[in-house]
């Protein structure tokens, strides 16, 4: 499988989300990367469930939810009523992970863990056959526009590395200070998805940078 591009809305101009739906529509992203906080699980709030219905009625793509919130478990129905095509969940933010995966499921959603970047990528060995996806943070959650974590490339071949020994189908997803600087090295990696944000949205041209990453 070719990697895929899911631009972060978080760095789009908020007061022009139909605009910015529309040219992500007309470009070679793959999925919409949509980031939900709270103010408590991470230092900052973005948007929730009414903005992403709202984001659903102007995309033709898979929407791809990456919940930065505490006891997320509380609001799986309404994020799949909201549109959600993938929910991901924090590990760190989840005390009964492996209930609310199969709950997400349940949902006909697939279901994504996310980790930060201090979280071992070992934590997730009891859950891997169970899971669609992992997002390796590779910055600490809560902005857009951090410097990436180097350090993520060895947590991405590590985990490549048990996923192919475990068969599990999650593919393997990158998030925070992805550009056209890092792209071609996490692939190589192997990383599956590329989140980005500020390095799309701050293009001269993001559709020409979308397709940049995608061809890369
Ligand atoms: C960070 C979010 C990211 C963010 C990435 O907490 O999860 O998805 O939008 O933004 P950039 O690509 O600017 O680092
Ligand atoms: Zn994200």
């Amino acid at each position: 499988m070719s990697h895929l591009i899911a631009p972060s809305l978080l760095a789009s101009d908020f007061a022009n989300l139909q605009s910015e739906c529309e040219m992500l529509n007309n470009s070679e992203t793959d999925w919409y990367h949509l980031d939900v906080m709270d103010g408590v699980f991470v230092p900052n709030i973005s948007f929730g469930i009414p903005v992403i219905e709202a984001i659903n009625r102007h995309t033709l793509k898979p929407l791809d939810v990456h919940l930065m919130i505490v006891q997320p478990e509380r609001y799986i129905r309404d994020f799949k009523k909201a549109g959600a095509n993938i929910l991901t969940v924090h590990i760190e933010a989840s005390t009964h992970l492996h209930r609310t995966i199969g709950a997400i499921k349940d949902e006909d959603m697939k279901a994504g863990v996310a980790l930060n970047p201090h979280t071992p990528v070992e934590s997730l060995e009891p859950v891997l056959n169970d899971i669609d996806l992992v997002c390796l943070m590779s910055v600490n959650p809560g902005f857009g526009g951090q410097s990436f974590i180097e350090k993520t490339y060895d947590k991405v071949r590590k985990l490549k590395q048990m996923i192919n020994e475990s068969g599990s189908s999650a593919v393997i997803e990158i998030d925070g200070g992805v550009s056209i600087n890092n792209a071609k090295q996490l692939i190589d990696a192997g990383a599956d998805v590329l989140v980005a944000g500020s390095s799309v949205f701050k293009a001269d041209n993001p559709t020409e940078m979308i397709s940049r990453l995608k061809n890369i």
